[in-house]
């Protein structure tokens, strides 16, 4: 039976801190500052929403952790360098072992779906700019469910959209909280490391594997 691989988007296959270099434009030195607030504060959005009850889509939690961030530093951005910046967050770069390896997974008989917290339109738009869209299935987005990951629904969604069993169901993803949500719902989860110094938190929950690049993924898969 092949094998359904979900994989997230931001962080794993897409760079979000692509956006540093149209940052670099607005705030200069402080680009790099910045986008780490940038980022923190839009994953923190999605999870104070869910709690909350009061969803917004992934698009609306960037621009105001956007907003968030220039406020926090100050930089005084106007509105038509936040239109450049969000325009950028459409055309971030894939990290550089994606392709390659999505074509061996794609080639071994695998279904490959982009499962994110993004819009289907931010991710196809995302997808389509990396020239990686044409590996994968129809994208699994929260936005059907209008939850925010690691919510478990959003994880049993993807196993019903995949239609597997949880058994024949991957999630991989480089943000920790996304693994351990996977993981906590039922499905295998291989968590890519990309950096050194990033640790995964000391819950319960623990990956199915760790890896350290995409290229590792295709022996895991097939190893079970
Ligand atoms: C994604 O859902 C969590 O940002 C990550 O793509």
């Amino acid at each position: 039976m092949s094998i359904a691989l979900a994989f997230d988007i931001y962080g794993t296959l897409i760079d979000p801190h692509g956006v540093v270099t149209e940052l670099q434009n607005h705030v200069g030195e402080r680009a790099t500052e910045f986008s780490r607030h940038w980022r923190e504060k839009q994953l923190e959005y999605t999870w104070r929403r869910s709690l909350m009850r009061r969803y917004a889509d992934f698009g609306v939690c960037t621009r105001q952790a956007l907003d968030y961030a220039d406020r926090l530093l100050q930089t005084e951005l106007d509105q038509s360098a936040k239109e450049a910046l969000m325009r950028a967050y459409r055309v971030l770069p894939a990290y550089e072992d994606v392709a390659a390896s999505l074509e061996i997974l794609k080639n071994e008989g695998h279904r490959l779906y982009p499962f994110s917290n993004g819009t289907a339109d931010m991710v196809s738009a995302v997808l389509e700019n990396a020239a990686i869209d044409h590996f994968f299935e129809d994208v699994i987005s929260v936005d059907s469910l209008q939850v925010f990951k690691p919510s478990p629904e959003t994880y049993q969604h993807v196993v019903e959209i995949a239609n597997v069993t949880p058994q024949h169901c991957w999630l991989v993803s480089s943000n920790g909280f996304d693994v351990s949500g996977a993981v906590s719902a039922g499905i295998r989860a291989a968590w890519l490391q990309r950096l050194d110094g990033v640790v995964f938190d000391p819950w319960e929950f623990e990956p199915t594997t760790i890896i350290r690049s995409l290229r590792e993924l295709p022996d895991k898969v097939s190893s079970g």
